[in-house]
């Protein structure tokens, strides 16, 4: 890509099927990083890696209506298409898909995606309706693009996990692709909903990767309580007044249930409302490599 020349941006599904199909025609593969734009640079690593990965990079974004319940933010989203497209082009995506509503759903949809059970814990208990909202759209883009690979950031742990699993329960043919998280220097998980967060608001953000280091660090001092690591955690949520917790949880890695005792690989959760910003973080911990 010769300097300052953006990629295109494609707005109908046709013209993107013409697009991957002649890449797949010569024998290259497709990469999509699904998205919902306002971009930063936690996306744009995970554009860099399946540019590195595949011959053409695909870029979603759509700010999808069925994964927002009423009275959450999906009018006031932010959104600046411009931005994000540039952002695309440096980071090495090769277009842009950034579909009306009415091409994502040319009519109410009356058939969704649920992985049961993954859906309604955690996320799911404070956002009943959002991951079916989340696996349908996802399984719509698959099926527009037929990428071989799909990248997802850890740090929507929960969704990462339900697309997975959605993917190997329905055989869908792309491997489904987990990133690190990014981070703002002081530990702040990178996320487009951190413009939400006012001057004051934004230092206390930190709890988050506070609380979860805080039950890591139990962990690694030997706790394989499950109620006593959370409790580790909640408490450092709780002593920031301006935050009001939602969760903090201690799961299996891959099945997201809370064990008995502590072992394997463990995921440690945690969601607090800031202000206008409702954020989530998470980290890993392996018990056996502490
Ligand atoms: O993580 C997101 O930005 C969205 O949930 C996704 C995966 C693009 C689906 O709309």
């Amino acid at each position: 890509m010769s300097a300052g020349r953006e990629i295109p941006v494609i707005l109908r599904a046709s013209e993107l099927r013409v697009a991957t199909d002649a890449v797949r025609a010569q024998g290259g593969s497709v990469g999509l990083v699904p998205t919902m734009g306002y971009l930063h640079e936690g996306h744009q690593s995970l554009v860099t890696r399946s540019a590195n990965e595949n011959d053409l990079t695909v870029v979603s974004i759509f700010v999808n209506p069925l994964q927002f319940a009423e009275g959450e933010d999906y009018g006031t989203y932010p959104r600046d298409l411009d931005r994000d497209r540039q952002m695309c082009t440096e980071a090495g995506a090769g277009l842009v898909f950034a579909p009306p509503t009415e091409e994502m759903y040319p009519q109410t949809p009356i058939t969704t995606v649920a992985v049961q059970g993954l859906n309604a814990v955690l996320e799911g208990r404070f956002r009943p309706t959002h991951f079916d909202g989340v696996s349908t759209v996802v399984a719509k883009l698959f099926a527009m693009l037929g990428p071989g690979r799909a990248y997802f950031g850890e740090k929507d742990y929960q969704q990462l996990a339900i697309i997975r699993r959605m993917a190997a329960d329905l055989s869908l043919p792309v491997e489904v692709v987990g990133c690190p998280t990014f981070r703002e220097a002081d530990g702040l998980a990178m996320s487009s909903r951190n413009v939400y967060l006012t001057a004051e608001e934004r230092p206390v953000a930190t709890v988050l990767w506070r609380s979860l280091q805080a039950g890591r660090d139990a962990v690694a001092g030997g706790s394989r309580d499950p109620g006593e690591v959370e409790a580790v955690m909640a408490a450092v949520l709780a002593a920031e007044p301006k935050a009001s917790p939602d969760y903090a949880a201690v799961v299996h890695a891959d099945t997201l249930e809370r064990p008995d005792v502590l072992a394997g690989e463990l995921r440690l959760l945690v969601a607090a409302r800031l202000g206008r910003a409702r954020l989530i973080d998470n980290i890993g911990v392996d018990c056996d490599r502490l």
